[in-house]
């Protein structure tokens, strides 16, 4: 079957050490096929959940709300001109509006279907049978289960006691890596790591690996946009940086994420594309990223519902990690299973994480939703523990 391999493709795999298999099993990641992974464990767990519909759903780290009304309304334009591959050059559109907000330039940026297919490319792209992959622990898990999947090797390295990645110990723990991953606010903590310790990894790192910065959750922090990375990827450093519009902007189900990367890091990642994200979905990303004032409003709701909601954990005498700067808080629930408050909260109508951080087993994550979700946790929250 490895003859259905792109020449390029199969060359750059077999030159870094990829065995026939772990090929074939790169081929199957990105094709979707049946016997391969999700490429996102957020959207992975809420399919698993598809019985919880009519719930409280703040377990996915979605945003409470769809996409923004000016989205929309281009979203729907587009569909109507759906004949088309490209009606208006949707995707240079998008690629420009990025480019002129974010300060870097147009080639430097490449769209696609979700950014959490990039995390999977980038370490198809950077990692191999002996350039493993370096990440916090607890974080994102969808790198693992990639690496998992292709057979990479994995660091593991704790949090810091205030919930940084120790970004010294990371490269301690391979100096030799083909990734290191560092999420920034981190999910699941939401905490923060300072740039200054990000820059000192990228200056630090051995020349060909990228430090991976994934920036979902990005515009929900406080300092945004002082605190993104971008200057590294201005810089021509070896980083990539991961955008989604899955969070702030609503748009979870409709599928589009970003990279900012230099072109020579960008065209390594680019041998593994696949696809780009439907046109009206492109159109709708461009006219949410101007709305400014749309943005600021649905910050600051969230704001409002994350503290109401750590402030009445605390009251209960409830340990929240943080300070969290993201769209969800960790609890630490201490004499129960991350599973079984899971199962807990699901009988009281509220569909919160599923157990996901091995390493943290009596911490649940709670994503921020609406007031009104978040008025019914905590309703749920007063029941559970009397
Ligand atoms: C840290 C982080 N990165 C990437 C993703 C993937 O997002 P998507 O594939 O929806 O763009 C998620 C999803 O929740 C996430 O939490």
């Amino acid at each position: 079957m490895t003859h259905l391999i792109r020449e390029d493709v199969k060359d750059d795999l077999l030159s870094r050490g990829y065995s026939r298999r772990q090929m074939l099993r790169t081929a199957m990641m990105f094709s979707g096929a049946a016997a391969a992974l999700s490429l996102n464990t957020e959207l992975a767990f809420a399919q698993e959940d598809e019985a919880a519909k009519n719930m409280v759903r703040i377990g996915s780290n979605e945003c409470w709300t769809g996409p923004m009304a000016p989205g929309l309304q281009a979203g729907m334009a587009a569909f109507a001109n759906a004949n088309r591959y490209s009606p208006n050059g949707e995707v240079a559109q998008l690629t420009k509006t990025i480019a002129g907000i974010e300060n870097v330039p147009e080639d430097h940026i490449a769209t696609y279907p979700g950014s959490g297919g990039i995390l999977a490319r980038t370490l198809v792209a950077f990692c191999s049978p002996t350039k493993g992959l370096v990440q916090a622990d607890p974080t994102y898990d969808n790198p693992t289960r990639v690496a998992k999947f292709l057979k990479t090797p994995i660091s593991n390295v704790p949090l810091t006691s205030d919930y940084r990645h120790d970004v010294k110990a990371m490269l301690a723990a391979n100096p030799d890596a083909g990734v290191y991953y560092v999420v920034n606010p981190n999910n699941p903590t939401g905490t923060m790591t300072p740039m200054a310790e990000i820059e000192w990894l990228v200056d630090n790192k051995p020349a060909g690996a990228v430090v991976l910065i994934d920036e979902a959750y990005i515009h929900w922090t406080k300092d945004y946009p002082n605190n993104t990375a971008t200057h590294l990827v201005r810089a021509g450093k070896e980083v990539i940086i991961t955008r989604t519009f899955s969070k702030v902007f609503g748009m979870a189900g409709a599928r589009v994420g970003f990279l900012m990367a230099s072109p020579d890091v960008l065209k390594k990642v680019g041998l593994y594309e696949t696809d780009r994200p439907s046109i009206p979905t492109t159109a709708c990303a461009t006219a949410s990223l101007t709305a400014t004032g749309l943005i600021n409003a649905r910050r600051k709701e969230l704001w409002e519902n994350r503290a109401m909601t750590v402030e009445y954990l605390t009251k209960r005498g409830l340990k929240v990690i943080g300070p969290s700067e993201g769209n969800m808080i960790m609890v630490d629930w201490k004499t129960k299973s991350a599973k079984d408050m899971g199962i807990i909260y699901k009988a009281q109508g509220v569909q919160i994480s599923s157990p996901r951080w091995p390493s943290w087993p009596t911490v649940g994550r709670i994503s921020i939703g609406s007031k009104t979700d978040m008025e019914a946790f905590c309703n749920a929250t007063g029941k559970i523990l009397t």
